[in-house]
């Protein structure tokens, strides 16, 4: 008896597999007939709408972060699946420090564009730009700009990791540029997993009314999320961006708290993305304020996840998010100084007030060599 199977009854990996089977001879030849610069880089275009915005009425941090994310995932996919036999997702690692340097209105478009920069053996470096367009006058200007890195994780099994086809360079000093860039986070982030793995999850707070303001505990918020199949890659492990978004709401949300104002992201420390997360998995976001500058918050983000029986608990990510606080006109108010409890938070507040200082004297030499 002949026996059809319906294609909807297909999962969406054995779809687009069969799908991407009918087309490889043709992108074989594509890539010969010199197609191959389009698959390098990745350019979107999206109107900002009500539901992209923060309560102050601007495109949320999180959802250019997100969009970010999206872009890399796209243009690393495409390039790690152009030659490989097998075919794989571009997970994202680790997001490098970045800024947002100017706000994004509701009713401007996105332009967001994404380029192969460098590749390892196993790992691919995507510069992603965001770029403001009023439609209105024509203006544009840089929202953010970050490079990520991304791992081509198998399709048919997410925990194998498969060679990156490397790219091709304009220079050789270009390589050599990506390459320095390589070996430098690879460095910063041995010492980071090493920390994350020593972390215990923060006490559970807060919103107890008797709490003194301005302490840590105060403003110190939690989100508990269902990883569900919209937040999740085709392999049903949540999307780099997705968690980015959840944890700047956090952190947003802890810095509204402390300051009692309108509050934006002014960029966020390098992430590494150590641990998958599952579909099915609970995550819980916790948000602390580790250091208070005369205008500028630093939250530590910490993202743990549980499955639902709660028989695996481990970090998946944490990272620290600058916040300034800002009057009706958007500028930038005094902080009310963090009062600091016991021996943990003020080690916290010194390893902040480093990191500051450090930051603060890259970006005043990166705006001098700029004016040069
Ligand atoms: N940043 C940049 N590159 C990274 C990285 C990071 N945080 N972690 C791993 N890599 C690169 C390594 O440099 C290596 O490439 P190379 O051989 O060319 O140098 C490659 O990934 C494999 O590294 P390895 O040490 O063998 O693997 P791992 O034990 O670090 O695991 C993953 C790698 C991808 C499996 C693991 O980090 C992971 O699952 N991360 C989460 C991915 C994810 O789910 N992203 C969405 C987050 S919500």
């Amino acid at each position: 008896m002949l026996c059809f199977r319906p294609e909807s009854s297909k999962t969406p990996v054995a779809k687009l597999l069969s799908a991407s089977r009918k087309r490889q001879s043709l992108r074989k030849h594509q890539i010969i007939t010199d197609d191959r610069e389009d698959g390098e880089a990745y350019h979107l275009s999206r109107l900002m709408r009500p539901d992209d915005a923060n309560i102050v009425g601007n495109v949320h941090g999180g959802n250019v972060l997100k969009m970010m994310e999206e872009a890399g995932c796209i243009v690393g996919t495409r390039h790690c699946n152009a030659e490989n036999g097998e075919h794989c997702v571009a997970a994202l690692v680790r997001v490098e420090k970045t800024e947002f340097v100017s706000p994004m209105f509701i009713g401007e478009v996105a332009h967001v564009s994404a380029a192969i920069t460098y590749a390892s053996k196993h790992s691919l470096e995507v510069q992603v730009k965001v770029v403001a367009e009023n439609i209105l006058t024509g203006a544009k200007k840089l929202a953010n700009k970050a490079a990520l890195w991304y791992v081509p994780c198998s399709l048919q099994n997410v925990d194998k990791i498969l060679e990156v086809p490397p790219p091709k360079y304009a220079s050789p000093e270009l390589e050599e540029e990506g390459r320095k860039r390589y070996e430098a986070q690879k460095t910063e982030r041995l010492e980071t997993k090493a920390r994350s793995e020593e972390v215990v999850p923060p006490p559970s707070n807060p919103e107890d009314p008797l709490k003194e303001r301005h302490t840590v505990a105060f403003s110190q918020s939690s989100l508990i999320h269902l990883v569900g199949p919209s937040d999740c890659t085709l392999h049903n492990y949540v999307h780099g961006g997705v968690t980015m978004k959840l944890m700047d709401e956090v952190a947003g949300i802890v810095a509204a708290r402390h300051c009692n104002t309108n509050i934006v992201t002014a960029s966020v420390d390098p992430i590494n993305f150590h641990r998958k997360i599952k579909k099915g998995c609970v995550v819980t976001v916790t948000g602390r304020l580790t250091f208070t500058s005369n205008r500028s918050m630093e939250i530590e983000v910490l993202v743990d996840v549980a499955s639902l029986a709660e028989k695996e608990k481990y970090r998946a990510v944490s990272a620290f998010f600058i916040f300034i606080s800002l009057d009706k006109d958007n500028r930038p108010l005094p902080v009310p100084q963090l009062k600091i409890n016991g021996e943990d938070e003020q080690r916290r507040f010194d390893e902040g007030q480093k990191r500051y200082l450090q930051n603060k004297t890259k970006r005043l030499a990166a705006r001098e060599s700029h004016q040069q």
